[in-house]
């Protein structure tokens, strides 16, 4: 669930408090990409920075998106917009060897961005993003379709009632049957694979939240989908991932013919440094 976005007065994306952290991020080094490789980077943490730190990270932005984070009201909302689209030049950067600032990404009809097709089949990624409170999550995977979804692990927002309201009837019946404290965690599970599905078919919510349904450790870390009419559960592979202690990751990929998709996650922190952040994967999808 991202920060809200509104129209506040232009005065600045500032959020230079005192004694905010000072950051030089130094550029990727190259990386590759295999075609059974999803890589995840994760960013985790929200200490404030600097307004020279939030410069530098901008520079690579286009004038719609400084425009775009100038427009959230919240200074963390503004932080975590602009880290994530830092990250995203940065690693597709790494990836395509095209610089961050002359990556051209352009939304699709339900606005799930993509790398522009002026960049040309042969250099192009997809990728996926989601950022929370704390964290920052990007997938990227060299063809196919690709979601990723993280949430923080909150109790104020977790509820039976929600949970009829969004999610398909054996999943609802599924979570009343957990105990009241795990029920959190529990539910998240089930949001994050089902905005995970969402977003790699980058409809949107086009496809109902109710007409698809998962199944949790149908064996110990196993976990499955029915998919929604028109699908297949075999076209996907899910991963799902604890980082740290209160984020939970999804990650839904496309399974391409031949290829035996394998995941490899990254932590790093405001500077591209990699390292740091505690993961566990929680479940996997398995072939039928
Ligand atoms: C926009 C949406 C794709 C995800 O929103 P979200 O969970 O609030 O936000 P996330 O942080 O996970 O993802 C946002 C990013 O997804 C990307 N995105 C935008 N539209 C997208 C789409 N149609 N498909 C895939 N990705 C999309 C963008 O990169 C966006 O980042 P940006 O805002 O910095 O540009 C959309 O599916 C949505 O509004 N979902 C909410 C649906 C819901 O009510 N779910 C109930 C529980 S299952």
């Amino acid at each position: 669930m991202s920060g809200a976005e509104t129209h506040a007065p232009a005065g600045h994306a500032g959020g230079g408090r005192k004694g905010a952290a000072s950051v030089e991020p130094q550029a990727l080094g190259p990386m590759v990409l295999g075609d059974h490789e999803i890589h995840v980077w994760c960013l985790a943490g929200s200490e404030p920075l600097d307004d020279p730190s939030q410069e530098r990270l901008r520079r690579p932005l286009r004038p719609e998106e400084c425009e775009r984070e100038a427009r959230f009201r919240f200074p963390r909302d503004r932080q975590t917009f602009l880290l994530a689209r830092a990250l995203v030049r940065q690693v597709l950067s790494a990836y395509t060897g095209i610089a961050p600032e002359d990556l051209r990404l352009q939304a699709n009809a339900h606005g799930k961005p993509e790398m522009a097709a002026a960049h040309g089949d042969a250099r192009r990624i997809s990728f996926n993003v989601s950022h929370t409170d704390g964290l920052i999550a990007l997938a990227v995977m060299r063809r196919g379709a690709i979601g990723i979804d993280t949430e923080k692990v909150s109790s104020r927002a977790a509820s039976l009632e929600i949970a009829q309201r969004f999610f398909a009837p054996s999943e609802v019946a599924s979570l009343g049957q957990v105990a009241a404290d795990a029920l959190p965690r529990q539910f998240f599970r089930y949001w994050t694979l089902k905005e995970s599905y969402v977003k790699a078919r980058g409809v949107g919510l086009s496809v109902p939240l109710d007409e698809f349904a998962f199944e949790l450790d149908p064996m110990p870390g196993a976990l499955s989908l029915h998919a929604a009419p028109g699908d297949r559960a075999s076209a996907w592979k899910f991963w799902q991932l604890a980082i740290g202690g209160q984020h939970l990751v999804a990650v839904c990929a496309e399974r391409l013919p031949g290829v035996r998709p394998r995941l490899r996650v990254r932590s790093v922190d405001a500077q591209w440094r990699c390292g740091g952040t505690e993961m566990t994967l929680v479940g996997e999808s398995f072939d039928a």
